[in-house]
């Protein structure tokens, strides 16, 4: 099967190359910036029919939440129109789109793991453009998947896991916010995923087509056990780990407001594709590991 990802510099996409090694029967075209660029409309439709893909996954996305808050044309150019341009483009050819979504795209107000029927009210321009972005992509392209995922991790890129592992380096001490929850989730596990089902349906299921999602890592946990984590990891190879410290959030200011918990409810995608992904520890375990690697 011929897969066409969005986005290849970003940490899924390159998860995805990485764990594609695990599937033989998969062709994985990843393409991104200076090439396949969403600011420019028509450029996924350049890409998508000169590849002529059976599945397309778009992970590009402009995921500066805090930027969004100044660049919300951008962002909306990039999360919302391209989404749907990248979605009408793979109806053109006639194949599935699966599109990246956020838990950002809820207010996390409650205390319970959110379930995909969970009424959405974005807090942040990042959240609202995702939001609009599915709604395009449901406009353009019958056959998708979104796919809401949250607080991604990997030993790519820039995210929360690597920034605590490289800030032990220097530090002795570092203060994390304790009062946001959410499902810490990694790449290279949502990566695999992603991959069986492109693998399933290669093989001819329909399962999850025209459908949303949520997949996060198991477990849940805040800020602050997240980073209390990556130091036990790193000690467990013997690195120095920092003091974590935590911090209310409201001590730790942000130009966008967070929901304080947005812990996904995955059970709907592991009854459908039988998939649970692994604990949120064990996966923080293997990434500091690779880290630790490089
Ligand atoms: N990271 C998270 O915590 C998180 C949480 C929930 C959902 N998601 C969603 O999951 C998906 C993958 O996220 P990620 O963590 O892999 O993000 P990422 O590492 O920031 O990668 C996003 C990629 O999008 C690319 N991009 C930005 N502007 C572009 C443009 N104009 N044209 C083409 N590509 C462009 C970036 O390219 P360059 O490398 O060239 O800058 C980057 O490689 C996104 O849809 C995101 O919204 C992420």
């Amino acid at each position: 099967m011929k897969l066409l990802v969005t986005g290849a510099h970003g940490q899924l996409a390159r998860s995805l190359v990485e764990r594609s090694r695990l599937f033989p029967e998969i062709e994985l075209v990843a393409i991104g910036r200076p090439k396949l660029d969403l600011a420019v409309p028509g450029s996924a439709e350049e890409w998508i029919l000169k590849h002529r893909p059976e599945l397309v996954i778009n992970t590009a996305a402009d995921t500066d939440v805090d930027g969004a808050e100044e660049h919300q044309q951008l962002a909306f150019r990039l999360n919302a129109e391209a989404a749907g341009e990248v979605a009408a483009a793979a109806a053109v050819v006639g194949v599935p789109v699966i599109q990246l979504s956020t838990d950002y795209v809820f207010a996390g107000t409650a205390t319970e793991p959110i379930a995909e029927s969970a009424p959405t009210r974005p807090l942040n321009a990042y959240g609202r453009t995702k939001l609009a972005g599915e709604q395009a992509v449901r406009a353009a392209n019958a056959d998708h998947l979104i796919l809401r995922t949250a607080w991604v991790y990997s030993p790519y890129g820039r995210n929360f896991v690597k920034t605590m592992y490289d800030a032990a380096e220097e530090r002795d001490e570092l203060r994390v916010v304790a009062d946001q929850r959410g499902s810490p989730t990694s790449a290279l596990d949502l990566a695999e995923a992603l991959l069986a089902i492109a693998r399933r349906w290669k093989g001819g299921t329909t399962t999850g087509r025209g459908e949303t999602y949520h997949l996060g890592g198991g477990g849940e946990a805040s800020w602050y056990e997240l980073a209390e984590e990556v130091m036990s990891a790193r000690r467990r190879l013997a690195l120095r780990g920092a003091r974590i410290i935590p911090i209310p959030w409201k001590e730790w200011p942000m130009r966008a407001v967070r929901p304080t918990h947005s812990v996904l409810d995955s059970s709907k995608f592991a009854r459908d594709f039988g998939i649970v992904l692994p604990d949120w520890r064990q996966s923080v375990g293997e990434v500091v590991k690779q880290l630790a690697a490089r």
